[in-house]
Formats: structure tokens, sequence, C-alpha cells
């Protein structure tokens, strides 16, 4: 007990606390970035709430203050619905996969950035086909979906659109989820780094604390490693970028995935090569 020098540390070692920083790092940005977003959403509903409560002291004729309670009791109902989704990220903590709607993941993803993805002019549309109930870890793929559409938001800081489409993959039978932008692309060098941990082309967090951590898509990748899914990406600069999710249905078997890029353009008739 004389020797207090700490034990060498082997590589192996090494490694796996690096890996168990990198798996902090990302939990706390999701987590982070989650509460930026309802932080800020809460308090545009409690300005509504406020100014429209206002508005009917103020006017006491029937038709204002018909008009304030609408618009208060709209507020009231936006903020039940963001609390909802929350609540289905919070459900599930035990990290177990259950038969998922994906379709309703991609509904509560868009009702909490819908003021964001409006405020930053990006027009969105969803393409939800037929599809059977995936296996996974809902809280998880939440936070995939989250930060593919903060990062298509992020690529086009002029506006543009995003088409999220969810149908299953006829060969494979996996149940098939794209996000897909009509941003600036990514050039072929960087698009083999993307999923890199740390690395990032943005300068820091945005105004909204968003980004620029470089752990947003090497988060996807490990839990869609996990899920024994995939994750696709292919873009073309100048017309856009297309993350593909693949997830097993939940009377499937999974098969191993790594994530795949193609370079080419993101239509929707290219199968991503794997
Ligand atoms: N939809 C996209 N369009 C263009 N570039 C993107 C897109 N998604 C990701 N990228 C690029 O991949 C990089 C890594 O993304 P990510 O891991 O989420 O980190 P961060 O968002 O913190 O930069 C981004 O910095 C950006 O250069
Ligand atoms: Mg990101």
């Amino acid at each position: 007990m004389a020797d207090e020098r700490p034990a060498e540390i082997s590589d192996a070692e090494q490694v796996q606390l690096l890996k168990e920083q990198l798996a902090r790092a990302q939990r706390m940005t999701a987590l982070g970035e989650l509460l930026g977003t309802t932080t800020h959403e809460y308090n545009n509903v409690l300005m509504t709430v406020l100014n429209y409560a206002k508005m009917g002291i103020r006017h006491k004729d029937e038709a204002t203050r018909d008009k304030a309670f609408e618009k208060i009791l709209a507020a009231g109902e936006r903020a039940a619905r963001i609390t909802n989704s929350i609540l289905g990220l919070a459900r599930n903590r035990s990290g177990d996969f259950e038969p998922t709607d994906l379709a309703q993941l991609i509904d509560d993803a868009l009702v909490l950035l819908e003021r964001e993805l409006r405020k930053y002019r990006i027009a969105i549309d969803t393409r939800i086909n037929p599809a059977p109930m995936a296996l996974v870890n809902p809280n998880q793929i939440q936070q995939v979906l989250l930060n593919l559409l903060i990062n298509a938001r992020q690529a086009m800081p002029k506006g543009g659109q995003v088409i999220v489409s969810l149908a299953q993959d006829e060969g494979t039978k996996m149940v098939e989820l794209t996000v897909r932008d009509n941003g600036p692309g990514i050039a072929e060098d960087q698009l083999r780094r993307i999923f890199d941990p740390y690395y990032s082309t943005k300068k820091g967090p945005d105004e909204t604390g968003k980004g620029g951590t470089g752990v947003g898509l090497s988060a996807c990748r490990d839990i869609i490693e996990s899920h024994r899914g995939k994750i696709l990406v292919a873009s073309t600069v100048g017309k856009g970028t297309a993350f593909t999710l693949r997830l097993p249905t939940a009377d499937q078997r999974a098969v191993t995935g790594t994530p795949t890029i193609a370079l080419g353009l993101p239509s929707s008739s290219q199968t991503p090569t794997s």
C-alpha cells in the first residue's frame, strides 16, 4: 500500500473509457437540446396565454372575450401536446425494445419542432405509407429523428423543404424512415466523416442551443446499430441530403448494420447500397 502510483491503463481500458465519455457527451447533448426546445416552446405558449388573458380583461365585449378564450384554449391544447410528446420520450427509460408505431414518433417530433421549423421557414411534408410496427426503443428513435430534423433545418439557414417519409422496404421488409432535405448537400470527402464523433462543420451551438458538437450523428449511428438496423445517407451537393433509417419490424429478425454512404442524387427511387 506504500506505492500509490495509479496502475497503467491498458489500451483496451483507454478505449472503453473514451467510449463511455462519448456516450455521456451524446446523452447530455441530446438532453440539453430537448430541454432547450421544450423550454422555448413552453415560453411561446405562455406568452400567448398571457397576452390573450390581458386582452380579455381589457375588452369587456363578448366577441373579443370569446376570441381571447379560444386563443388561450388553443395554447393550452398545444402545451398538452408538447407535454405528451415529452412524456412519450420519458416513458421508456428501461432501454427495452417494444413494438412502436413510427408514424406516431414522427408526429411527436414534429409537434416539438413545429414552431422552430416555421421560424426558420422549413416546410415539412410527411408521407406516411402503411408500415408494420418497428421493434425499437421509442425514446432513442425519437432522439435520432430529432437529430436528423435539426440537422436538416440547420443545413438550410434560408429555409427549404424537408420530406419525412415512412414505408416498408420491399426487399428487406424492414421499416424505412427517411428524412430528406433540399439543402446544400454534403461533399464526398465530408460525407465519409459525418458519423465520426465530434466531427462538425458548425461553429458551435446556434441561437437555439443546438448543434456544433458533432455528437449528433455518432449518437444516431450508435443507437441504430444497437437496434441492429441501418442508417444510410445519400447526398448531392447543391441538391440535398437524405438520411434513411431501416429498422426491424416487431415480427422480424433484425439484420446487422453499419452506416452506409451513397453518393448521388437522393431521389425517392434510389435504393442506397449496403
Ligand atoms: N442534412 C444535412 N445537410 C448537410 N450537412 C449535414 C446534414 N446533416 C449533417 N450534416 C453535416 O454533418 C456534420 C455532423 O453532424 P452532427 O453529428 O449532427 O453534428 P453537429 O450537428 O453538432 O455539427 C454537420 O456538422 C454537418 O456538416
Ligand atoms: Mg447535429
